[in-house]
């Protein structure tokens, strides 16, 4: 059984604040929604502002790898080289690749090309060729703060198809984004994301999504573009998640890589896009922390 934090203690949240003028008629608030029957965050995943100024440090790093990756990736690379520069940039900033050693994640990116969904190992045998897609997904730990985001590229000359697959996906991701609000539900989000994925004729995978972040890697709750709006967790300030959809050209179907468990593909080799982004919800909307 947990205590009834007194008025005049000071607030969970770490603002050194009162409680009654700080976090009170928030979690008033919040049971008053959970009583209606949704979905609503622990007082685990609300950052407060000191701890949202150390993972935007963590997240220039990020930013600025992802940044690097953008100007120098080419025709004739190795995915591995990446792998390098990932590694080299994030260290000599101070923060450590997030994805290293992460549940056995030998590398410290991830690199996924073509029907590669996601989680794709960088490879000296995997030389980036014109007409290719890829996925460049970067996390970052700097004093133990999370940051995590993806972009995609297209190398050389890339057909319209696949063009296109890229950009809707970004656009996808961006629909979501506009839904990101206090109060408002993460199915708001995940609605917009499927819904504009489907107008286009593509599919969103639904077994893996984004998740919570920020002080841990993968913080709950698990985020889905499969979700109708008004469902899901509901979004308050200080609450901070990635929104990241996979889309498929063709069936939203994939399958792992028996052999390392971790490489995903799209189960009828067509290309698969994905972009991610980093997103705080605050008092009037939302901030974008990694991009
Ligand atoms: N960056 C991925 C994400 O967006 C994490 C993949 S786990 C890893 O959640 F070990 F492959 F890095
Ligand atoms: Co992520």
């Amino acid at each position: 059984m947990s205590k009834k934090i007194n008025r005049n203690d000071p607030c969970w949240c770490g603002s050194g604040r009162k409680y009654k003028v700080c976090h009170e008629m928030f979690d008033d608030k919040i049971a008053k929604i959970a009583h209606q029957g949704h979905i609503v965050p622990t007082h685990n995943l609300i950052k407060n502002a000191e701890q949202i100024e150390k993972i935007k440090e963590s997240a220039k790093i990020n930013i600025a790898v992802l940044d690097e990756i953008q100007k120098t990736i080419h025709e004739g690379m190795s995915t591995a080289e990446i792998d390098k520069i990932v590694y080299d940039m994030t260290t000599d900033m101070g923060g450590i690749p997030a994805p290293l050693n992460y549940e056995g994640f030998p590398y410290s990116v991830c690199t996924s090309v073509n029907d590669q969904v996601c989680h794709g190992f960088p490879s000296p045998d995997v030389i980036l060729k014109s007409g290719d897609i890829i996925n460049v997904d970067c996390s970052t730990i700097l004093n133990g703060y999370f940051s995590d985001s993806s972009r995609m590229f297209c190398i050389g000359d890339v057909s319209p198809e696949k063009k296109k697959l890229v950009d809707v996906t970004k656009e996808a991701m961006l629909k979501g984004l506009e839904q990101v609000k206090p109060w408002g539900f993460l199915g708001d989000m995940g609605q917009a994301v499927h819904d504009y994925v489907y107008a286009n004729g593509y599919s969103v995978v639904r077994e893996i999504g984004g998740h919570g972040v920020g002080i841990e890697f993968h913080e709950e709750p698990w985020v889905s573009y499969n979700s109708k709006a008004g469902t899901e967790m509901l979004m308050v300030p200080g609450f901070m998640f990635t929104i990241e959809p996979m889309v498929n050209m063709g069936k939203p179907d994939i399958f792992v890589d028996e052999e390392n468990d971790w490489e995903v593909y799209t189960e009828d080799g067509l290309p698969s896009a994905q972009w991610e982004i980093q997103v705080l919800v605050t008092e009037d909307g939302y901030e974008i922390i990694s991009y």
